[in-house]
């Protein structure tokens, strides 16, 4: 059976037992503690906490999952995946635990040709929760399911949580059996390859806190109601229905396995295990990879970008491991297209943007790969010339940190070189990185906002926001917060001390931070008995998306919870503001005008008088885009368009073509801002001016790069553009004044001082260098001799650098002849006329040289500037023929070349 006919049968299953068909969230929902949607259940998460009542009470879907804390047993086991769908069906308070077994049981064994997969009873097996005894009897009643298949497990097994807190519960789970071929007998306790977990039932009726792993949580309490999240593995009910040996053989994975093979030497399942296992990661990371971009996620250095990096240089690097050098990546990006796209669209509407994106990083890899290989080649030749035959650990961790290569690239390269590789000293510092990142894990962690102190107030919210339409309103205090901790009243004597005192309101005008507009700042003052009260608001967030906090600082009376209040925005914060968003928006639609549809939103963010735009796009602009982005950007605001908001359905917005940023999940109901009709269309909840004009000049700073693909413009708007522009004015001005021209003439006039600079500089060197040949010249005239050996100790003018003295040196060794001779110089800390030398001023550089005969009698200049490095406090290293070094006390040069003196004469 076909991977879109499994999809299809348990949606047509559930539907007829009606359950409402919900389409699969993006796998980015807006979590901070979520890396990626990993379970169906996640986009249902506020109706399990109760945080939102649900349209209806029972659900199902197939929802994209990604999972990559397995990454490293892809391709090695038969069953792991880190893109998989996840089938499910969802009950909110409706049936529990008795109709998840029913319509499990009856859709699995149903046969085929009614409707169900067929799956031989006789080979399901069940687990429950250790002490679930209604489930355990739920199985042996409705399947009729003999005892020694039913097994118990602990919580690690069988209590389901998204390993972050919210909701969780036992769990019971079918596992099929592959039959003795896959291992031993004993059910799923056994051996999980031979028996393969289909199916996950969760029945979901508690809450979680903070915790350390799957076993150790804490559980806050009871959800609201009881509910239901199962999850399916489509891709293994695939495997066991296709009759292949593992999920990457499936119809949607193959064709991937199919194209790599097709151009590698050496085809797949030809007894090479390691070749295997390099095609099935390949075969499942493009689809992963391919979905997440879809998602509008680009490949970065850390989060999801991270994840995403790590994806797409894992396929390339088994390609290479495969005999593959050629670029591939945009071949199997198409063939994940020709596959997933029946049931993705996004896929194919999205193609040429997720082939791009998944491209660049292919080539931008291979770069990084070629100046690895020179490095390699680098440390493999000083390993040899070292005399030793094992490269160090330090250097394979930096081929893998730095240039991405596996530990078996090193080894295989190291191999051809003839080499061994420390393997060891690798893995210590692979498990030192490793716990370094898994504090930084547990940091964030730390920081979840928990939720559960505000739960009471969610169900009494929602804050209803009035700043769209006025600045100021009256509302009552709903909660009062001092440092995460609930209280009836707070004063400015008892919360001087804290930075987290938070007032939740029924209603407010103030702006919380969202959509890359920062939050409203202003005050909230009291009425009545409280009319002393006053506190500035410094920080305004969404709780669970509905409730509005306002972080504040109480500067006098009291506020006592029930209190009516006035909220009030600062009115000229908020003009700022609205230029700002407005403002990026222009941005935006004149990016897009100037550069095609291509350079796709990827982050904003603005506050009063300053925008900042992030978008999909390769390689720097040009200063001519930049010029004419400003340049429509402007002659928007001077077309003083007016700018409208309005409410409609989610599906009219995006065919009337508003844009919506890539993996943000939208409600069915969105809000659209129209600038100017056609000029700029977006689902946005922010607030803008009334009309383009009030936005006022609108000045780019500047263009850069964060992150492999995507760019960054800065920009200045209103006053704050005005106040930019005028000081680079003044800049000019001074710049004019100083150069006695007139400002047009600046440029002309800087380029011939560069000029001339740069021909006195050449001139300067030339002159160094006939100085430096006659005091070579007269140095070796005044040579003393100390015993056989003649010396030229000397200190030098100050501020030469120890290039010079090294040449010096050189040149007087040459001119004191074949009788044995040593030169030693010390320049004097200072600074040199030319401003070259580029270090600090205060060192002290000294070289020694010793010609052949000087050496024949012992003397090395290795040991000798040693000599020297004392007294000046400071150390030095060479050759026997050339030693050089630098110390910092200047006082001690003439002891120097005493000690150094002393030291030739002893020999
Ligand atoms: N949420 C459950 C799981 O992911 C069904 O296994």
């Amino acid at each position: 059976m076909q991977t879109h006919e499994i999809r299809k049968r348990f949606l047509d299953h559930f539907v007829k037992a009606g359950h409402v068909e919900v389409p699969s969230a993006s796998v980015i929902l807006d979590d901070p503690n979520l890396l990626f949607v990993n379970a169906g259940m996640v986009q249902f998460v506020p109706y399990f906490l109760g945080q939102r009542t649900p349209p209806w009470k029972r659900a199902v879907s197939v929802q994209k999952c990604i999972r990559t804390p397995d990454i490293d047993e892809v391709g090695i086991t038969t069953r792991h995946n880190t893109f998989f769908q996840m089938a499910g069906n969802f009950s909110f308070g409706d049936y529990f635990k008795e109709g998840a077994i029913e319509y499990a049981w009856t859709l699995l064994t149903n046969p085929v040709d009614q409707g169900g997969y067929g799956f031989d009873p006789e080979r399901l097996w069940a687990t429950v929760y250790l002490d679930d005894d209604e489930a355990f009897g739920l199985w042996q009643e409705i399947a009729g399911l003999p005892a020694e298949r039913i097994q118990r497990r602990g919580m690690a097994d069988n209590y389901w949580s998204m390993g972050i807190p919210g909701p969780c519960g036992p769990s019971s789970e079918i596992y099929y059996d592959r039959g003795p071929e896959y291992g031993v007998e004993g059910g799923p306790v056994a051996n999980e390859d031979r028996y393969i977990e289909i199916w996950n039932l969760v029945f979901m009726q508690n809450e979680r806190g903070e915790g350390t792993s799957k076993d150790d949580f804490e559980i806050l309490g009871p959800l609201p109601r009881k509910n239901i999240d199962t999850g399916m593995g489509v891709e293994r009910v695939a495997c066991l229905l296709q009759g292949v040996d593992n999920v990457y053989e499936t119809d949607l994975l193959r064709p991937v396995i199919d194209a790599v093979a097709a151009r590698a030497p050496r085809g797949y399942g030809q007894g090479h295990h390691d070749d295997d296992v390099r095609y099935r990661i390949i075969a499942d990371h493009s689809r992963t990879a391919a979905i997440i971009i879809g998602d509008g996620v680009s490949p970065g250095n850390d989060g999801r970008g991270y994840v995403l990096r790590r994806l797409l240089r894992r396929i390339i690097r088994s390609a290479k491991l495969l005999g593959v050098d050629d670029p591939i990546v945009g071949e199997l990006m198409a063939t994940v297209r020709d596959t997933m796209g029946p049931s993705y669209p996004e896929l194919v509407n999205d193609f040429d943007r997720i082939q791009r994106i998944a491209v660049a990083e292919e080539t931008a890899f291979n770069r990084t790969l070629a100046s690895g290989s020179r490095l390699f080649e680098e440390a493999a030749t000083a390993t040899k010339a070292s005399g030793a035959t094992v490269l160090s650990g330090a250097d394979a961790f930096t081929l893998h940190d730095t240039y991405g290569f596996p530990l078996e690239l090193t080894l295989e390269m190291a191999a051809e070189a003839g080499l061994s590789v420390d393997e060891e000293g690798f893995r210590s510092l692979m498990a030192e990185q490793r716990a370094r990142a898994k504090a930084d894990a547990a940091a964030r962690k730390q920081a979840h906002m928990d939720l559960s102190a505000y739960r009471e107030l969610v169900d009494t919210g929602p804050t209803e926001f009035t700043g769209f339409d006025e600045l100021v309103s009256e509302a009552r205090i709903l909660g009062i917060f001092v440092d995460g901790r609930r209280v009836p009243v707070v004063s400015h004597e008892t919360s001087a001390e804290s930075d987290n005192v938070e007032l939740i309101l029924d209603r407010t005008p103030f702006y919380a931070e969202s959509g890359g507009q920062i939050a409203d700042e202003g005050s909230i003052t009291g009425t009545g008995a409280s009319v002393s009260a006053k506190a500035a608001v410094t920080d305004v967030q969404k709780i669970a998306k509905t409730l509005w906090t306002h972080r504040v600082k109480v500067e006098s009376g009291e506020f006592v919870e029930g209190d009516t209040v006035v909220a009030a925005v600062d009115p000229r914060w908020r003009h700022g503001a609205t230029q700002g968003h407005s403002g990026t928006h222009m941005v935006h639609a004149a990016l897009r005008q100037v550069l095609g549809p291509n350079a796709v939103q990827a982050g904003s963010l603005n506050r009063p008088g300053y925008l900042r735009f992030d978008f999909n796009w390769q390689g720097a602009l040009t200063e001519e885009q930049r010029s004419q982005i400003e340049e429509v950007t402007n002659q928007a605001v001077e077309a003083d368009y007016e700018v409208r908001s309005f409410t409609t359905e989610l599906e009219t917005a995006k065919a009337m073509g508003a844009m919506a940023l890539f993996g943000e999940s939208y409600p069915d109901e969105v809000r659209v801002v129209e600038i100017g009709g056609p000029f700029s269309l977006e689902l946005c909840g922010g607030t803008h001016v009334r009309s383009s004009a009030q936005i006022g000049p609108v000045t780019i700073l500047g263009e850069a790069s964060v992150g492999s693909g995507v760019r960054r413009v800065e920009a200045y708007v209103g006053l704050d553009s005005y106040r930019h522009l005028a000081k680079e004015r003044a800049l000019m001005a001074g710049l004019a004044s100083t150069l006695k021209v007139p400002s047009e003439e600046v440029p002309a006039r800087v380029a011939n001082l560069v000029e001339r600079l740069r021909a006195a500089e050449k001139e300067l060197d030339r002159m160094r260098l006939a100085n430096a040949k006659a005091a070579a010249a007269n140095a070796a005239a005044g040579a003393e001799l100390i015993g056989k050996v003649r010396v030229v100790a000397q200190r030098m003018a100050a501020g030469m650098s120890a290039a010079d003295l090294r040449t010096l040196a050189g040149d007087i060794r040459g001119k004191l002849g074949s009788d044995p001779a040593v030169v030693a110089l010390i320049a004097a800390p200072g600074e040199r006329s030319d401003g070259k030398s580029g270090g600090d001023n205060d060192t002290v550089p000294f070289v020694v040289a010793v010609n052949q005969a000087a050496q024949d009698l012992g003397l090395r200049a290795n040991d000798l500037v040693k000599t020297l490095a004392a007294p000046v406090e400071g150390r030095g290293g060479g050759k026997a023929d050339l030693a050089q070094g630098a110390g910092k006390g200047a006082a001690g040069i003439d002891a120097a070349l005493a000690a150094l003196r002393a030291e030739i004469d002893r020999s």
